[in-house]
């Protein structure tokens, strides 16, 4: 590299032509997903107040929502269903009549092919204890909640799911989730797992908006501990070994050098989720006037995918797609 004054690092940064032509990393509509939320029973979207700008929706205003969102070109809404009714079981998350799978049939119908209805697959938001699997005692049986995992996938599958994304922190789940779909006759629907996914405090909006928050202890005993990497490489390929198709570092914004080293150890296809807490903490300032919320969320979601990110899940999906335009 020469040396200054020959090198002036400053010419490509003198207009918007230039900047914008010599950008490493691009940022568009179609690298985002959009997390929706359906309640069983509403009529009417009800504001989820530690989310501004986010519902709870009915099965209609879900579909109207979603229809929105692909129009603004992004690549498509990951959904997550909250029953009227809960049990230890978690019943309502594999019932074929159940409000996640009658959401993603609905929202698939509307959509086509073009965009994407992931599923998330989890216990906590169907479970009346809270906790993402079945309950021995106090602690979560990993094995026994295998099988209700692959229970769900199968009902996710036949709603019409283009992505199954597991989000329980169980061993052995992506294998379990991918012997259960073959066994039922989808080898080709992929799963999108959560692979490294850490027991963070900034899923605590999101609680309260999929009313899955635990009734007792907390999930650090499945979830990751924030002061691992080395972990998350072993969570990720084991992941991978057991069938993933694409793979997830969550939450995004404390966790950029794991999803740095996730993509350059394995080189799949990547995707980050910018969580609840994320969201709300930038939120929350920019109302205060603290910050300007278009400029820190297109730097955020920039800086998500320069960091390693193919696709970004995130609540600001809609006002950056807009703003993107
Ligand atoms: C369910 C699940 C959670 C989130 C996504 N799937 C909550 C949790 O693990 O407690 C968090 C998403 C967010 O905070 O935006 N297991």
């Amino acid at each position: 590299m020469a040396a200054f004054p020959d090198s002036r690092l400053r010419r490509l940064r003198r207009t918007p032509g230039l900047r914008k032509a010599f950008a490493e990393t691009r940022l568009a509509p179609e690298d985002l997903i959009a997390p929706l939320f359906v309640k069983e029973g509403l009529t009417e979207p009800v504001p989820i107040a530690s989310m501004p700008g986010q519902y709870q929706h009915g099965l209609e205003s879900l579909v109207k929502e979603a229809r929105e969102l692909v129009e603004l070109g992004i690549a498509g809404v990951l959904l997550f269903g909250i029953p009227a009714e809960k049990d230890p079981a978690g019943t309502q998350a594999w019932s074929p009549s159940g409000i996640s799978q009658q959401a993603i049939a609905a929202v698939k119908d509307e959509l086509g092919d073009d965009s994407l209805v992931i599923a998330d697959l989890c216990l906590c938001e169907y479970t009346d204890h809270g906790h993402c699997g079945i309950l021995a005692g106090t602690s979560v049986d990993n094995d026994p909640t295998l099988e209700a995992y692959g229970r769900i996938a199968v009902a996710q599958a036949h709603a019409g799911a283009d992505l199954v994304a597991p989000s329980g922190m169980m061993d052995g789940q992506v294998g379990a989730i991918r012997e259960a779909l073959d066994d039922a006759g989808f080898p080709e629907l992929p799963i999108l797992a959560y692979a490294a996914k850490y027991a963070s405090c900034f899923y605590g909006p999101f609680r309260e908006a999929a009313e899955g928050a635990p009734r007792f202890g907390d999930r650090r005993a499945y979830q990751q501990d924030p002061a691992n990497v080395e972990e998350a490489i072993r969570e990720v390929g084991l992941d991978i070994d057991e069938g993933a198709d694409a793979v997830m570092v969550k939450p995004a914004l404390g966790y950029l050098d794991v999803l740095r080293a996730v993509k350059q150890e394995f080189a799949y296809p990547t995707v980050a989720y910018n969580v609840s807490g994320e969201y709300a903490m930038l939120v929350a300032a920019a109302e205060r006037g603290w910050i300007d919320e278009r400029q820190a969320t297109l730097e955020t979601l920039t800086s998500i995918r320069r960091a390693g990110a193919d696709l970004v899940i995130t609540y600001h999906a809609r006002k950056a797609a807009e703003w993107l335009r």
